[in-house]
């Protein structure tokens, strides 16, 4: 089955459908007048490929389409991990690549994101001590949970449970979102200056 429209028609479409930021972007016009072109359109008659010519094209076509921000309370809810988050706790931490080690004896540093409706745990984060400051450790959202903000919203909570122990120094480690935490307003720093009792801890010494 093929069919056209009009390219602002069809911009009007995706918009009215929640799109934004539609971009038409034309890889290709169709010369309708030599052999190349009918040959894609060899239905039309000399008359309509006349008429057609260099009207019809491919194109790229972008555009987003903003996702609602969840509510807190309503669509999730963000709390403090109990003893029967650590199955579903480890099992997300390991899926997204990352070490579980030493989550069951720190489970009471960790939280944990459910949405509405769901049994499996949608996000957790944990921390660690030493030295004086306090290290964000397992972050992890699940695949289909991602870019609704919950990365975010842990870190922050990570971040607010580290200052409420009068901790002033929060610390990471992390191969796989240096820009995502940048972005959170970390910076990076030798792996030296970090707390020897902190690189020396479970999620992050080497086995
Ligand atoms: C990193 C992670 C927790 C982010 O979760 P999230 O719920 O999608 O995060 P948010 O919704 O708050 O933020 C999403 C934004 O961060 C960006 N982002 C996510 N992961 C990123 C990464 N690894 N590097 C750079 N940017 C990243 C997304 O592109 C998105 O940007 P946009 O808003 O411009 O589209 C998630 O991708 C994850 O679990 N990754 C695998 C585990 C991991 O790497 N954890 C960190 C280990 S220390």
């Amino acid at each position: 089955m093929s069919g056209s429209l009009p390219e602002e028609e069809y911009a009007e479409l995706l918009r009215k459908t929640g799109f934004v930021d539609v971009a038409v972007e034309r890889i290709r016009t169709y010369r309708l007048t030599d052999a190349d072109g009918r040959s894609v359109f060899g239905s039309l008659t000399d008359d309509e490929a006349k008429a057609a010519d260099g009207r019809l094209g491919s194109a790229i076509v972008r555009a987003k389409k903003p996702v609602a921000t969840p509510v807190e309370g309503r669509e999730y809810e963000l709390r403090s991990a109990t003893p029967g988050d650590l199955e579903g706790v480890v099992g997300l931490v390991e899926a997204c690549g990352l070490t579980s080690k030493g989550i069951a004896s720190g489970l009471g540093d960790f939280a944990v994101i459910t949405l509405a409706g769901v049994t499996e745990i949608a996000g957790c984060v944990g921390l660690e001590w030493g030295g004086g400051a306090a290290m964000i450790r397992s972050l992890a959202v699940r695949r289909s949970a991602r870019k609704y903000g919950f990365g975010e919203r842990l870190v922050r909570w990570a971040i607010e449970r580290a200052r409420s122990a009068g901790v002033e120094r929060v610390v990471l480690l992390t191969e796989t979102a240096p820009r995502f935490f940048a972005r959170l307003g970390f910076a990076a720093v030798e792996r030296s200056s970090l707390p020897k009792a902190l690189l020396e801890s479970s999620s992050v010494a080497p086995t």
